[in-house]
């Protein structure tokens, strides 16, 4: 009797170990990076940590403090947190002035039929060589412009208000010492410096005028993605860029 318990516990133990690996198999790679801690942290670090890839300094060495600080960000709780807790990047509680789209609210790009989904989030990642994110978001579409605003901006559960990060009176940015709020479109071309942002995004150039020094640089950039030179934003610098150039031809207005 108890020799045949055994037998069967060893049984249960061995197909439970098995639908548990195969639950892990298909989390693991259907699921990659549905919240922060399965996988961003990889690179990031915890979030309650001070690492950055790419040698952002934050306040208190803390992304949560960063994010949370009434002196900083001062997003509200809600628009990254679930009601029971629970922490995805693309669903949260939300407030009564905002749905709970989680991190994609700040870090997303609308684009429309499918909202925001990280589209420039990702894009950013693999401008800058990161080449996982492509693997399986391989169709994702063109994220808009960098001057647009993302859901969560401008409204009463933030600081955040200004994506072109015009200045000390529009914050985006409170890292330490790279005056550098975010790269919304994914072009790797930040803020002001983004053409998106410009009142002259044909002056490539930045030199208030529009000449023959916009169109050389395009030329030179003829095929290329994101950068000033993709004015129209599309994702490739052609002929669509030359004519907006050539339309607008003179002084900054
Ligand atoms: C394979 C490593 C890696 C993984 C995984 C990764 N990142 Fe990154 N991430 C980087 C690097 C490197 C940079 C800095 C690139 C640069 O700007 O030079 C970066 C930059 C960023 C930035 C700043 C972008 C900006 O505008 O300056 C954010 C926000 C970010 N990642 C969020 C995430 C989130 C959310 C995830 C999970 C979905 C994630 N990352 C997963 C490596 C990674
Ligand atoms: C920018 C998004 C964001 C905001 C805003 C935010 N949190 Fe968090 N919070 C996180 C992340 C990310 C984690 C890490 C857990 C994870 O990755 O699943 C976390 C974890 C926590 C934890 C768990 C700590 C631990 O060690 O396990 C607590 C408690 C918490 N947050 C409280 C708050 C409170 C209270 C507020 C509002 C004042 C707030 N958070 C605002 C993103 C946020
Ligand atoms: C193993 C495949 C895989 C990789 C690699 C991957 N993702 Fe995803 N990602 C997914 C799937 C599947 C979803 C859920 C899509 C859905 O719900 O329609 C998702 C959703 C997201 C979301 C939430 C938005 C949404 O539409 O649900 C963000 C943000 C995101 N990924 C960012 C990234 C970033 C940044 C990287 C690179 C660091 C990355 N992903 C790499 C498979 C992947
Ligand atoms: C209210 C808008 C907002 C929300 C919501 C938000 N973020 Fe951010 N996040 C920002 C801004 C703005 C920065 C850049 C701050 C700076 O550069 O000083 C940032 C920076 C970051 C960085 C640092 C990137 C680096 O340089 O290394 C990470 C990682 C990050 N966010 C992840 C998340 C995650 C994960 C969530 C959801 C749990 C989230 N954020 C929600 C606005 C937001």
């Amino acid at each position: 009797m108890n020799k045949r318990i055994k037998k069967d516990n060893r049984i249960l133990v061995t197909c439970s170990l098995f639908v548990v690996t195969v639950l892990v198999m298909v989390v693991g790679s259907s699921m990659a990076y549905e919240r922060y801690d399965q996988g961003c942290d990889n690179c990031h670090g915890d979030f309650f940590s001070g690492v950055s890839p790419k040698g952002t300094v934050f306040p208190s060495n803390n992304k949560h403090e960063m994010h949370r600080g009434s002196s900083h960000m001062d997003a509200d709780c809600s628009l990254c947190h679930g009601g029971n807790g629970e922490l995805f990047l693309a669903s949260s509680g939300g407030t009564s002035s905002n749905p709970g789209v989680g991190c994609v609210g700040c870090h997303g790009r609308y684009y429309d039929g499918i909202g925001d989904s990280g589209v420039g989030r990702r894009k950013h990642h693999i401008t800058t060589g990161i080449t996982v994110c492509g693997t399986c978001h391989s169709s994702d579409p063109e994220p808009l412009p960098e001057s647009v605003l993302p859901t969560y901006y401008g409204t009463v559960d933030t600081k955040v208000d200004d994506p072109c990060n015009a200045g000390p009176d529009f914050l985006e940015n409170w890292s330490i010492g790279d005056d550098e709020g975010m790269d919304n479109d994914g072009d790797d071309v930040y803020d002001q410096d983004d053409s998106d942002c410009s009142d002259c995004p044909a002056d490539v150039t930045g030199d208030a005028v529009i000449d023959v020094l916009d169109l050389l640089a395009i030329l030179s950039a003829w095929g290329a993605g994101g950068g000033p030179e993709d004015i129209n934003g599309d994702g490739v610098v052609d002929v669509l860029d030359l004519l907006e150039v050539l339309s607008a031809w003179g002084p900054c207005a």
